[in-house]
């Protein structure tokens, strides 16, 4: 048992803490996730699962990876991934050399020799609807290989309700077990940025929990505040931390509306968005964030979607977060009607144009819902000559390879003299350094505002926000 001055050291509710079931196992539970007796699997080693692997490794627990991909899961054993995460490569091949990584391909054999299992696979949304197939497949192999005091830990971002009304009640079918009796269920989103998620996770944010019951917000607050080093937020329930996780999306996704909309103000009056942006921020509650040909990724334009879908169920309106969906959708389309303004006379057909990123934002390889796509899109109905799309770090792309007119290339040099016009849609640190000298006799659209002026005498340019 447990001893008082432990308690007020983790914290541990004291209905809890006296409750035997739950006492025994917390009981060393730090040294029995170290020794491996207490196992973690994680289901899906993408840009979440990976890192979150990677973590766990770092803190000395067995982790055992499990996805659907056989390229994935041949590589891991191999101890590397595709993910480019600083860290993820070398936790992973130190797993593999000192056995603490094991590479499944069977779900539910996985669930059958661990003990925590975070489900990391995707929830996308084409069409506005989360797709929970991935989720409901996992859930069923876990259910299967369910052991007594299991925890089960759901990631990604879903809409409220999720966890409770899909995946218990496939968790307790396929088990015979019942929540919070023979097993734990916590909602965890992951909250990382791309490109610094293992910072992320271990120092940069507390990580939020919430439990199904009160047992399961007491495991999980002590297993998370291994991996935390900013310790946990615990949530009084789960539709409160699935909904915390959108919030930050909508959060974001409106106020990139917000400012996009106040550069198109700007560019319309004929001042300069970004210098009046940096006076109106330098008051300290004045956080305009900044404008762009586009929001990407399978984060910020996918979970509004998720609050909107609620909100229709509820009949609630919620008017800024559609229009703000709205503008920020309508923006690629707008910043190729302003690029094209550089072009005269208005002649398509011969025009080779460079698109500066694929990946949906500065430096990561993403390019799950790109800008870039839809800007390509426009420029296919406008029938230009050539597009040539550059990225450093995405190397191979089945959507441009499918088009004869369009390629992807890695070479920054080869891409600007191929072009007529050069649009920058990525904040690729490569591109922030740009100036006269290598854009030379193309014209330039900058649609992140990422080169300034003084770089690009004697260059027809114009910048979101800034047109003259
Ligand atoms: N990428 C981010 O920055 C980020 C940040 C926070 C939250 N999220 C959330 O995390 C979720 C996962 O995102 P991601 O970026 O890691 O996705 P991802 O596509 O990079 O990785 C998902 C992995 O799951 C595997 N998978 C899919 N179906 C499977 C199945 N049935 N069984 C086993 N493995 C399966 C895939 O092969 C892939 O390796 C997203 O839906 C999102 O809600 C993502």
């Amino acid at each position: 048992m447990i001893s008082k001055k432990n308690i007020e050291k983790i914290n541990i509710d004291e209905d809890v803490l006296f409750d035997n079931n739950i006492s025994q196992l917390l009981l060393s539970l730090d040294n029995k996730i170290r020794s491996g007796e207490f196992r973690i699997a994680i289901y899906g080693l993408g840009h979440v699962g990976s890192p979150l692997a990677a973590v766990w490794l770092r803190s000395g627990a067995h982790v055992i990876g499990v996805d659907k991909s056989k390229y994935i899961l041949d590589s891991a054993k191999k101890g590397r991934t595709h993910i480019p995460e600083p860290g993820v490569n070398e936790a992973f091949e130190k797993g593999i050399n000192n056995k603490k990584l094991s590479i499944y391909d069977d779900l539910v054999q996985a669930s059958n020799d661990s003990f925590l299992k975070m489900i990391c696979v995707p929830v996308l949304a084409a069409d506005g609807t989360a797709d929970l197939s991935a989720v409901k497949k996992v859930a069923v192999a876990i259910g299967k290989g369910l052991k007594k005091n299991d925890v089960v830990a759901l990631n990604p971002s879903v809409p409220p309700g999720t966890t409770e009304d899909v995946v218990i009640p496939i968790l307790q079918k396929q088990s015979g077990f019942t929540v919070e009796n023979d097993f734990y269920v916590v909602y965890n989103p992951e909250r990382i940025y791309e490109g610094r998620a293992i910072e992320d996770i271990e120092q940069r944010y507390p990580g939020v929990v919430a439990g199904y019951g009160k047992r399961s917000l007491e495991i999980s607050k002590k297993i998370f505040s291994f991996i935390y080093q900013k310790g946990v937020i615990s949530m009084s329930n789960i539709k409160s931390a699935e909904t915390e996780k959108l919030f930050e999306g909508v959060y974001r996704d409106v106020n990139i509306a917000l400012a996009n909309e106040l550069a198109i103000f700007s560019e319309r009056l004929g001042i300069n968005f970004w210098e009046v942006r940096n006076a109106a921020n330098s008051q300290p509650f004045c956080h305009i964030h900044k404008p762009g040909i586009g929001v990407g990724g399978a984060c910020i334009p996918v979970y509004p979607q998720f609050i909107l879908k609620t909100a229709k169920v509820l009949e609630v309106d919620c008017k800024l977060t559609r229009s703000g969906r709205l503008l920020n959708n309508s923006m690629p389309k707008y910043c190729v009607r302003q690029a094209l303004k550089l072009i005269k006379p208005k002649k398509y057909k011969d025009l080779r144009i460079t698109l500066l990123g694929l990946a949906f934002r500065g430096g990561v390889s993403d390019t799950r819902l790109s800008p870039t796509y839809d800007v390509i899109k426009e420029l296919h109905k406008l029938k230009v000559k050539e597009i040539t799309v550059h990225d450093p770090l995405v190397k191979r792309d089945d959507v441009i390879s499918k088009h004869k007119n369009t390629t992807l290339i890695n070479d920054l040099d080869v891409a600007l003299k191929k072009a007529d016009l050069v649009i920058i849609i990525a904040d690729h640190d490569e591109y922030k350094k740009l100036n006269s000298n290598n854009i030379g006799k193309s014209m330039l659209y900058d649609g992140r505002g990422i080169i300034s002026e003084d770089k690009l005498t004697g260059v027809n340019h114009a910048m979101i926000g800034n047109i003259n």
